[in-house]
């Protein structure tokens, strides 16, 4: 039972003990039936958490979860820009994500003002924006794009049409050369995705010489030079799961590799090595959802993403631009 007195902590996390011997396994899955609630879950999460999703995937087929469920909650298991979309596009549901610190250095190097002004300097510019943006970016937005779909939504307009693409520039620079289309491009970047290391891909390649290379378009050029395959995180998932090739160098966040493994068992899948001492390539924004928070925001339905409605309206309207766009393309 909701109890109004529950005491959260930062990030809305309840600061109820959690029994460690219950099953959570069991306690989110009677939670779904109990709330009519559909847990969607981003690849980048840990894999406890993937294994009790209902529905896994990138952002492109997150939002099309998010705009055609009929469950009365949404769990959001991902980062906040990932909820709050969910949110624009469903505002009569209750969305929850487990931790509302789960932000996004690539959201957070787009600041709403700054961008204003970016515009207002480009003024018969359309602007596209990558979905990892906040939803007052998509309220200054005319469509909305993922890694999935930007080279279609960018190939969707006319040639001479001039465009602003923010506010990842890696991606940015990787639909212009795919498009052979010129861009105005904001200046940032995802923390995960430029940390890799070219030399280090290099040398690895080296002791695995028929490993292919597959990288996410957010990563940095001399990196993406070197990859065999560039595509979301779904796309890079089917590669592995259809080419032929036994083993693959992985180029973005390490927790895709929970279903690339489940998915081709017998091939090996190496995290792309990062160009400091760390071991890993850890989102610290996903990797702050754990199934414990995903059992206590569904219990306590807190905390919840709210929205006001002068923002959300014309930040629904830059995604739906981009389902449509996408459901033209067939994807
Ligand atoms: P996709 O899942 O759309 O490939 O995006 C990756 C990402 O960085 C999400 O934060
Ligand atoms: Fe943001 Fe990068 Fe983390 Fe994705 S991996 S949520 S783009 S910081």
């Amino acid at each position: 039972m909701y109890n109004a007195r529950q005491d959260f902590s930062a990030g809305g996390v309840s600061t109820e003990i959690v029994d460690p011997s219950l099953d959570l396994f069991a306690e989110i899955n009677r939670l779904k039936k109990e709330k009519n609630a559909i847990v969607l879950a981003h690849y980048y999460q840990d894999s406890d958490i993937q294994d009790v999703a209902d529905y896994i995937g990138d952002s492109l087929g997150l939002s099309q979860q998010a705009a055609a469920t009929d469950a009365s909650m949404i769990v959001f298991c991902g980062v906040h820009f990932m909820a709050e979309t969910a949110k624009i596009l469903c505002p009569d549901k209750k969305v929850v994500l487990p931790d509302l610190r789960a932000g996004c250095s690539l959201a957070d190097s787009c600041p709403p003002d700054r961008f204003a002004a970016f515009k207002a300097a480009h003024p018969d510019h359309i602007v596209i924006s990558y979905i990892n943006c906040t939803a007052e970016i998509k309220a200054l937005t005319d469509i909305v794009c993922t890694s999935s779909n930007a080279v279609q939504i960018v190939e969707s307009l006319p040639k001479d049409q001039k465009i602003i693409f923010a506010p990842d520039k890696n991606l940015g620079r990787w639909v212009m050369q795919k498009t052979g289309r010129d861009m105005v491009l904001w200046d940032g970047a995802c923390m995960v995705h430029e940390i890799f290391s070219r030399e280090k891909i290099i040398r690895l390649k080296q002791r695995y010489p028929d490993a292919l290379v597959i990288a996410h378009p957010e990563c940095e050029q001399p990196v993406l030079e070197l990859a065999d395959f560039i595509g979301s995180t779904t796309a890079m998932l089917k590669f592995s799961q259809q080419n032929p090739a036994q083993s693959f160098i992985v180029a973005t966040e390490s927790g895709i590799l929970h279903q690339m493994a489940k998915s081709s068992p017998q091939k090996i899948f190496i995290p792309a090595p990062p160009n400091n001492q760390c071991a890993c390539n850890d989102c610290p924004h996903m990797k702050l959802n754990t199934l414990e928070k995903v059992y206590l925001c569904m219990k306590h339905e807190h905390p919840e993403i709210q929205l006001e409605e002068h923002i959300r309206i014309p930040a629904e309207r830059s995604i739906r631009r981009m389902l449509e766009i996408s459901a033209q393309s067939g994807l």
